[in-house]
């Protein structure tokens, strides 16, 4: 009798002893169960992107490499995702130059559910009519956001500092750009190869705008657009602050905003190389 109550209290210490210490190790066990978890998450999305993304965004998410089905090298026609000012911090420059409130990751999720109409950006999730399900976009999203690593976000990218006043920008002289001359005819070619003509259409020709206005006239109509700015200011201030001033008649009807439907994030991508500013304003206005 008494042998099996000693029995009984050893077996029944030794039962919270091995309970008690799978209760230490929970939280340590759940900690590697989220990390797999999310590891996939993002290992799914991976896939998701190349079969669905990569054409416009580029294999890398950077939108300089891209290929169609076939293999061949395309032009990539989406932004850049792979890109310090949309998924770095916690508040990206992007959230607020389009005036989102939100997290970044609500950002990431809304924008390929609902995509961005009037773009190539189509809707993905099924709720819209795309080809997506719910967790499908959640994967391709935390795919997206996972290019916020270290290297990528250590420091913010040098960003031009752009003066305000067109006429200073002009003469312009630091110790990385002096302003020269402006050349119409590398005008011209900045005018593609920012993927202006792709929604403001050909100058040369009077309604080949698809998205926003057609800039034939701006010479003149941009003199009358904001109260105290020339043609020029007033251009200028359009590529770099579009949400300041929206235009009264865009392709297929009055202009939305703010936020612009016009790309937002000019004033980064045209900091590499500010002449390519001057030179897209002669060929606009003609200085
Ligand atoms: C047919 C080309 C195309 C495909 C395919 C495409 N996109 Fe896009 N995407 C675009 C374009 C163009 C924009 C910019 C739209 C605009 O002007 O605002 C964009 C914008 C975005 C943005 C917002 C970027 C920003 O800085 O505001 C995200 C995020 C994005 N795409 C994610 C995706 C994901 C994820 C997929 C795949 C499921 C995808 N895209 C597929 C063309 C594409
Ligand atoms: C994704 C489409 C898109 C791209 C790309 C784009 N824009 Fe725009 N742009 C718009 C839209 C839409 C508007 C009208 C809303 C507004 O005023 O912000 C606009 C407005 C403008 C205006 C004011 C026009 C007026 O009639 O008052 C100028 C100037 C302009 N864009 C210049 C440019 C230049 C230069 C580029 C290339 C460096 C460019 N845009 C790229 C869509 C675009």
């Amino acid at each position: 009798m008494q042998v099996k109550v000693v029995i009984g209290t050893i077996a029944f210490m030794l039962t919270m002893i091995i309970l008690g210490y799978a209760a230490l190790r929970e939280p340590e066990r759940l900690e590697h169960f989220t990390a797999a978890r999310e590891g996939r998450t993002v290992e799914t999305g991976a896939k998701l992107f190349f079969d669905n993304c990569a054409t416009c965004h580029g294999v890398d998410g950077t939108a300089q490499e891209c290929y169609d089905s076939l293999g061949n090298s395309i032009a990539c026609q989406g932004l850049p995702l792979n890109n310090y000012f949309l998924v770095c911090g916690d508040t990206p420059a992007r959230l607020e130059q389009t005036l989102f409130e939100g997290t970044k990751q609500q950002f990431i999720e809304r924008t390929v559910a609902a995509g961005r109409s009037g773009t190539a950006m189509i809707a993905w999730s099924e709720r819209y009519g795309g080809p997506m399900r719910d967790d499908q976009v959640k994967n391709v999203a935390a795919f997206v956001l996972n290019f916020a690593n270290e290297e990528l976000c250590a420091a913010e990218p040098i960003s031009f500092n752009w003066p305000e006043s067109v006429d200073d920008f002009f003469v312009m002289e630091t110790e990385d750009f002096v302003a020269a001359p402006g050349d119409p005819e590398n005008g011209a070619a900045v005018y593609t190869s920012f993927a202006c003509n792709s929604c403001h259409g050909n100058v040369e020709e009077a309604g080949s705008n698809q998205i926003g206005p057609w800039l034939g006239d701006i010479e003149e109509v941009g003199a009358t657009r904001v109260e105290g700015q020339t043609a020029v200011q007033y251009v200028y201030n359009s590529i770099l602050h579009p949400n300041d001033y929206i235009a009264p008649d865009c392709a297929t009807g009055p202009c939305i905003g703010p936020p612009s439907a016009m790309v937002q994030d000019l004033a980064f991508r045209m900091s590499n190389n500010p002449q390519d500013m001057v030179d897209l304003l002669a060929y606009l206005i003609g200085e």
